[in-house]
């Protein structure tokens, strides 16, 4: 009986939805314990592409108990739309999904103060995150918990609704899960968003309104931090980021910034006006490479369908995320993606303004903007390493990329990730 958190280690988008939904068969209940439908988890069934965005990744496997935890905040218009397109495909929820009764639920009001205040400021999602986790924190008169919604004083349609629509799934689910686990049942946290998005640790303020690091999971799910055994930190094996923000290694820097925020340019947009990837991808221009591996990494937005910005791996970022996660193994994801380009680089310390040399992340956006990525070069891999099963299978330039991260963070890599379907993936180290 082994509980895990899975978290991202950075910008959100590293695949977390595949690295749970892979893990799911050897756990009873898969629980998120922060952010709301600001999430996109992607994952693939019977080959067809589903995303949801409230919903934990879990659902599909039938044995699998899940559960909204009352770190989330929850759009009950969402959770009804995720739930009827989960009957339409047949899944059972009966029992099977729950949502705490001490969450915040987000109202028409605060996904409109969202789009008002801080959409184009901060470049968030739009959803109502950040003005209903404010309203929770300031205890302000617009917050309202599950549990409040049980009122039967409420006269507001809207609200009367919601508790239609929530009421059979919601529970006290620190106790549920407290007793799964005295039962001697698995459980498994998803965290949404990344480390470099939370609200503590991330670049402030182009953050995300709450914990997505590891220890969000225990104030966000009502678990001690003594019923944990792993944390699995998800890396992509470049880095992307979707919104503002800082982003030391981003391929065109400014340019590709400022580009991204246009939501114009979408697939469709980049498909008809640009090269193909890997003619891109040959590119010495930084800003037209970094379109070439948006491309080819399909690395538009699940919620928002922005175009995702690009750059190199950050090890700085990285070691970073394993100290203040405790991290116990690495999930490294599209490894794949950067088959066939001749030279790679990852980031290895910043040099700052007065040309003395970080190994640390720095506290202030400002900082963070002025400083020098620092790379180490690594050779590429020709040829696709999607049909890699076993590690070795990899090329040696693969596996040098690979044990270079291993050996700059100390923390090691249990998972490979060489494509999105669930078999094109390798276990190096069994969770
Ligand atoms: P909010 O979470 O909607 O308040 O947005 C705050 C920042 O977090 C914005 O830059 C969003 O693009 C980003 N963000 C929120 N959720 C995700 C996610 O699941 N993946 C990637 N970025 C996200």
């Amino acid at each position: 009986m082994t509980n895990t958190i899975v978290v991202g280690c950075q910008f959100g988008d590293e695949g977390k939805g595949k690295v749970v939904d892979l893990l799911a068969p050897s756990y009873d209940a898969i629980v998120r314990y922060n952010g709301g439908n600001n999430a996109g988890h992607t994952i693939y069934r019977n080959g067809e592409k589903h995303i949801f965005h409230l919903i934990p990744s879990g659902v599909f496997h039938s044995n699998t108990v899940n559960v909204l935890g009352n770190g989330v905040v929850i759009d009950p218009l969402v959770f009804e739309e995720e739930i009827r397109a989960l009957q339409k495909m047949g899944a059972s929820l009966e029992g099977r999904l729950f949502v705490s009764d001490r969450a915040h639920v987000i109202t028409p009001q605060h996904v409109e103060k969202d789009i008002k205040r801080a959409k184009g400021r901060l470049g968030t999602t739009g959803r109502g995150i950040g003005p209903t986790y404010a309203a929770k924190i300031a205890r302000s008169e617009d917050a309202i918990r599950v549990a409040d919604l049980f009122d039967s004083i409420l006269k507001d349609p809207v609200l009367a609704h919601f508790c239609d629509v929530v009421r059979p799934f919601a529970t006290d689910t620190s106790h549920l899960l407290n007793q799964m686990h005295a039962d001697e049942k698995s459980l498994l946290f998803e965290g949404a968003q990344g480390t470099f998005l939370d609200v503590d640790h991330g670049t402030y303020p182009y953050v995300t309104s709450s914990n997505a690091v590891a220890g969000g999971a225990c104030t966000g799910a009502g678990i001690g931090p003594t019923l944990i055994q792993r944390v699995l930190g998800v890396v992509k094996a470049y880095t992307t980021r979707v919104g503002k923000g800082p982003f030391a290694t981003e391929f065109g820097g400014e340019q590709a910034a400022a580009y991204c925020d246009d939501y114009s340019h979408t697939a469709g947009y980049e498909q008809e006006h640009f090269e193909p990837a890997e003619r891109l991808l040959r590119s010495q221009d930084q800003f037209l490479f970094g379109i070439g591996l948006r491309k080819k990494g399909d690395e538009y937005g699940a919620t928002t369908k922005r175009p995702r910005r690009t750059g190199w791996l950050d090890l700085v970022m990285l070691r970073y995320a394993c100290a203040v996660n405790g991290l116990t193994d690495l999930a490294i994801t599209k490894l794949d993606v950067l088959g066939n380009i001749p030279k790679l680089q990852v980031c290895n310390v910043y040099e700052l303004k007065n040309c003395s040399i970080s190994l640390r992340f720095p506290a202030h956006h400002a900082a963070l903007s002025a400083l020098q990525p620092v790379y180490s070069t690594f050779p590429g891999w020709e040829g696709d390493i999607s049909t890699a099963r076993h590690y070795n299978d990899l090329p040696l330039e693969a596996r040098t990329y690979l044990e270079a991260i291993e050996d700059s963070v100390k923390v090691p890599i249990s998972i490979v990730s060489v494509g999105p379907r669930p078999e094109q993936t390798i276990i190096k180290r069994k969770i």
